[in-house]
């Protein structure tokens, strides 16, 4: 059995040796496929193989129709919307993500944003602190959980939004739980958003719902680009001067805000949520054992696509 890791965004070397030696030592080959830049690298690499690791790389019916020995995809990450599900589906392939393996990589960051937007981007002038601030969560699940439990330690008051997520499982973590996103977006100086993109959630955050902040409010966007309508937030930065956006998932519009937003508005160059070595061991690591799990086992825990 193959397993093919094509990632265009590498994992820490330390983290490849370790699928490696997981792959290898069930028997298996694992070729790697690394910053592969042009997609025709990637559609020629899964010609043969039987497994395939990924992180954001896009997996479409392009890739599954020149995969046909292809059994099983993992994103090793949180995140599937890079998946094309109904064409796995079609091709009867399973995919799989790897939750909370590179959560609190990512809750780290969102924190680290928080520090920086709030101290004026470092450019030498008085900003605020953290402590006492109201932060909202939009969506409690793990990468939310991770944020609550680190933002606990700044002295942060912390509410949480989530439709799935039953309210004894934010107050049993000390957060207070609101009932709609309308609530959480007026109640908060700072929204960490943490919802996945999804047909629902695409273009929702929005001019409506982000003008409830109040004075002073900070956007975080450690989720994806999909979930901002671009235009109102655009429009809703011009109209309200004291509202800042910092983001590890970087506008379309980014020159355009870089233009009209200076000192309220940064984004990462490249997301860097999950770039950390733990998170690459947890996430990659995980992978080869579901990767394992299905192929020995037919195991077919945290599949996506049932
Ligand atoms: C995820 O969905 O797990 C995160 O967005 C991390 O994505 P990445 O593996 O592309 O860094």
């Amino acid at each position: 059995m193959k397993v093919l890791v094509a990632t265009d965004k590498p994992f820490a070397k330390v983290a490849v040796d370790g699928i490696r030696k997981v792959i290898e030592d069930a028997g298996y080959e694992m070729v790697l496929l690394e910053k592969y830049g042009d997609r025709q690298n990637l559609l020629a690499a899964v010609a043969d193989v039987d497994a395939l690791i990924i992180r954001s790389d896009v997996i479409d019916e392009d890739v599954f129709a020149v995969a046909p020995k292809l059994k099983i995809v993992v994103r090793a990450g949180a995140g599937f919307d890079n998946v094309n599900l109904a064409a796995a589906t079609a091709h009867g392939v399973c995919v799989m993500n790897t939750p909370g393996q590179n959560s609190n990589a990512v809750a780290e960051l969102a924190l680290g944003l928080m520090v920086y937007a709030v101290r004026n981007f470092y450019n030498g002038t008085s900003g605020t602190e953290l402590k006492g601030k109201r932060l909202g969560i939009h969506a409690y699940g793990n990468v939310g959980r991770n944020v609550a439990r680190i933002a606990k330690g700044f002295g942060l008051q912390i509410s949480a939004y989530d439709a799935y997520c039953p309210d004894s499982v934010m107050e049993a973590d000390g957060v207070k739980a609101v009932h709609s996103a309308e609530e959480l977006y007026a109640e908060n100086d700072i929204v960490s958003l943490h919802i996945p993109a999804t047909p629902e959630t695409k273009q929702s955050i929005n001019y409506a719902l982000l003008n409830r902040m109040p004075k002073g409010a900070l956007l975080v966007n450690t989720a994806r680009k999909e979930v901002i309508n671009e235009d109102e937030l655009i429009q809703l930065m011009n109209d309200r001067t004291d509202f800042k956006y910092v983001s590890d998932v970087m506008p379309n519009a980014n020159d355009k805000m870089v233009e009209l937003f200076e000192g309220r508005y940064f984004s990462t160059p490249k997301k860097m949520g999950a770039q950390t070595a733990e998170a690459n061991i947890n996430a990659g690591i995980a992978a080869a054992h579901q990767i394992i799990g299905f192929l020995k086992d037919g195991i077919t825990k945290f599949q996506v696509n049932k």
